[in-house]
Order: structure tokens, then sequence, then C-alpha cells
């Protein structure tokens, strides 16, 4: 497997220049400056159609795939989500917002988040379509604002800890275990359910999800039994609706090839559910499925330009003008990443290098350890696989001001977001 393969599915070389959807990326650089990010729309829509055909494969029933917008939502996305009937996830009255400014219609709203506050669940009431519950607390607010709310009321689903951990690439990224802040006990989601019948709420649905980038959906089977059991004992009237969140792990590295099969994913969870449900004599649920990372991540690439090349002892510096700001996974969670020069794509390493931002921090390091054929000051590369939380959780770190997002067509480039300036920083002062 090669370094190209974790590129969008329409990157090409063609006599040493690198191009995506037919567009040169030297001169998209030259056009928009760097730090860039790119998404390339038939990659999007690829991995949109994807979950589609194994959810027609494999689950006889109603299922419905929703995008986690935290993986990078803005007005251009979450239309694009429109295009394959997407429902978004939406955490709180920020992403609920930018859902609404698309048009996204009230019935793919479904939203999400911790601790929700009062302006979020005011927001998810007027907007959505389904609030999932993650405490007691917060569905004792949602209760108040029941009794003051005329219909229509969202949809209700309970959000269960299964206490089951997952493998994925960091601790940081696993939100199912026992110590997690994430949902509720099994006690603590059969007293809502009680709640939710005492108090005529309307309750319709369960939902976990285990953490994030794994590759396995073996480990979610416990999970998925214990939620049948639960919901076997909290008996929904009508159509009930079941969703054991996202997930689904992307290939980062050229290691980490062939990317994970969002089929064996999918089948995985239809089969548990199928079998699940017949054992316990429930009706098969709606399944909802809430991938982020797997419908985006390929999709995106992000464009730096090096500035600098240093050696200290045995390690050679690539430093580039973006970095922790626009990607502050490496900080986060020492995430892995590849990369080619946009010049010499098809160059063969060379010596290995880290890749580090402009930023004042240690911890602004792009690729640690990675051969690369020579790079020179002014070479621009590539990242693959920045379509997923890069942005999402881009600050203004430094003053950075935040790059321009380009979607990508054959024949079309349209501006999703313009690069921030300086007035931009000041807006708010
Ligand atoms: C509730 C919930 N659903 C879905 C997702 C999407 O996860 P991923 O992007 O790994 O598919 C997340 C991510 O944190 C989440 O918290």
């Amino acid at each position: 497997m090669k370094r190209i393969d974790l590129f969008p599915i329409t990157t090409k070389i063609e006599n040493e220049r690198l191009s995506i959807a037919g567009h040169d990326l030297t001169n998209l650089a030259e056009q928009y400056g760097t730090p860039l990010y790119l998404y390339d729309r038939a990659t999007l829509d690829a991995a949109a159609l994807e979950y589609k055909s194994a959810l027609a494969s494999y689950y006889p029933a109603a299922a419905s795939i929703t995008y986690a917008g935290k993986a990078f939502l803005c007005l251009t996305l979450a239309q694009w989500t429109q295009s394959h009937s997407l429902t978004i996830d939406c955490t709180g009255e920020g992403e609920i917002g930018i859902a609404v400014a698309a048009g996204v219609p009230r019935e793919k709203i479904l939203v999400h988040g911790v601790n929700k506050s009062h302006a979020d669940l005011k927001s998810a009431i007027k907007n959505a379509a389904t609030i999932v519950v993650d405490n007691l607390s917060e569905l004792h607010r949602i209760k108040d604002l029941f009794t003051t709310t005329s219909s229509p009321f969202p949809d209700l689903w309970l959000r269960l800890l299964p206490g089951v951990t997952v493998t994925t690439h960091h601790t940081h990224t696993q939100t199912g275990h026992h110590e997690s802040k994430f949902g509720m006990t099994r006690e603590e989601l059969l007293n809502a359910a009680n709640f939710c019948k005492e108090n005529n709420l309307p309750i319709k649905g369960i939902h976990f999800h285990q953490g994030s980038n794994f590759r396995d959906p073996e480990p979610l089977i416990p999970a998925i039994e214990m939620a049948l059991d639960l919901t076997k004992e909290i008996g929904f009237s009508g159509e009930w609706h079941f969703c054991p969140g996202g997930g689904w792990g992307v290939a980062y590295h050229e290691d980490e090839l062939p990317q994970p099969l969002v089929e064996s994913y999918v089948r995985g969870i239809s089969e548990a559910v199928i079998e699940g449900c017949t054992l316990r004599g429930l009706d098969l649920p709606h399944l909802h499925l809430e991938p982020g990372r797997s419908l985006v991540a390929r999709a995106g690439v992000a464009m730096y330009r090096v500035g600098a090349v240093k050696k200290r002892g045995d390690k050679t510096w690539l430093l580039t003008d973006g970095g922790m700001a626009d990607n502050p996974r490496f900080a986060l969670y020492g995430a892995r990443y590849s990369c080619l020069t946009v010049s010499s794509p098809s160059g063969e390493g060379g010596e290995r290098v880290s890749i580090a931002g402009p930023y004042c921090e240690s911890g602004d390091i792009v690729i640690e350890d990675l051969l690369m054929p020579n790079v020179k000051e002014g070479d621009l590369i590539a990242i693959p696989v920045a379509g997923a939380y890069h942005l999402s959780m881009s600050s203004n770190y430094n003053g950075a001001r935040k790059p321009a997002v380009l979607m990508l067509e054959e024949g079309q480039v349209l501006q999703m977001l313009r690069r921030e300036t300086v007035a931009d920083l000041l807006s708010k002062d």
C-alpha cells in the first residue's frame, strides 16, 4: 500500500504534479495561500454511499445515517449532508445554528451534548426532531421546558454508558468505559425511563457511543446486548430507535492501510441487533448509525508550506506554516499522519523528518519521524486524512487565522470558508 492510497479517491500524480479532482495542488496553494484545506466531493459522496449500500445489504428494517457534525461543520458541508438525506448530530446551540442556517429541516437535526445548557435545550426543542438525553439533571430541565412548550416536541433518546471499553488509538477517544463522563449507567437510565413515563415525556430510543477510531466492531456487541436488555425492560411503545453511535476508524498512515471497511462495521452491528432482537422477542428498531470521521476524514487534505529546515542532532525538523492551531490532534492524542511533497509526490525518501508548525508550543507537532524525500524551504507538503477533527477543533492560538477551506469537484472549486483575517480576530473585542 502506498501513501497516495491515503488521499482522496480522485488524487492523481501526473508529471510529478499532485492533483485532486483535476485541480493542481500547487496552483491552488498559489491562488488561495497556505495553510489550505481541501475537501474532495467525490470522496465524501463515496463514503456516504458506502454506508447506505451496507445498510441496504445487511439491515432489513428502517435505517438512517446521522453525520456527527463535530467532525467538521460549515454551511456547505451541512448542505452536502442533505444531498444524501443524512441527519446531522449537532452538539448544542452553535452547531444547531449552522445546520438551521444551511436549511437543514427539523426532522434531520439530532442534538447531543454531555451537559447541555438551557440555551442548548431551548434551541434543540425549537429546531430538532431528537434530543439524546445525557443525564438525569438534564432530563429534569427538559421536563420543565416540556410543560411550557407547545408541540412538536423532539423525541427523547436516553444515552447509555455501557461500561465497555473499545480499543482506540488513545484513551481520550474512548467514551463508553466505566469511568467515562458520558451517558447514564444502567440504573440511571432505568430511572430516567421511569421519569419519562411518569411525566409523559416522549421517550423513543436508546443511544450509546463507545469511542472514536476503532477498527473492530466486536467489542460493541456486549454494549448492544445491554442496550437491548434495557429496551426489553423499558418496553417502548410503537416504533423505537436504536443508535450504537459512530466511531468507525480510518487509516491515517500507510502502515494502517488498507482502510477499515465500512461494510464490516455495518454488518457486525446489523447482525448483532437482528440476532439480539430475535432472541428477546423485540421488533427490529429503526437503526441509526452516527459516523463522523469515516464519512469525512479521507476527503480532506491539509496543505502547508515549509518555511525552514533545522538539523538538531539526529533530528531534522521541517517547519511549516500550519500546525496545532488548525490540527491539534497530535497535541491531544499523539495522532500519527503521513504526507507527500506536492512538487515531487512520487519521490522516495530520503531521510526521516519531523514536521512542526509555527506556534509557540513544543507540542505543536504535525508528524513525528516520517521517511521523506529531500524537502527544501519553500516546498509544499500535503497531509492526507485531514477532513475530521482538524478545523472543528482549530483555534486562534498565537493569533492564528483559520485557513481557507475549498470543496473540489471536477471543473469546480468552491470556497467553503475564506481565510480569517486580523479584522476577524478583532471583531469580538
Ligand atoms: C455521540 C457521538 N456520536 C458520534 C461521534 C462520531 O465519532 P466518529 O467521528 O469517530 O465516527 C462522536 C464523536 O465523538 C460522538 O461523541
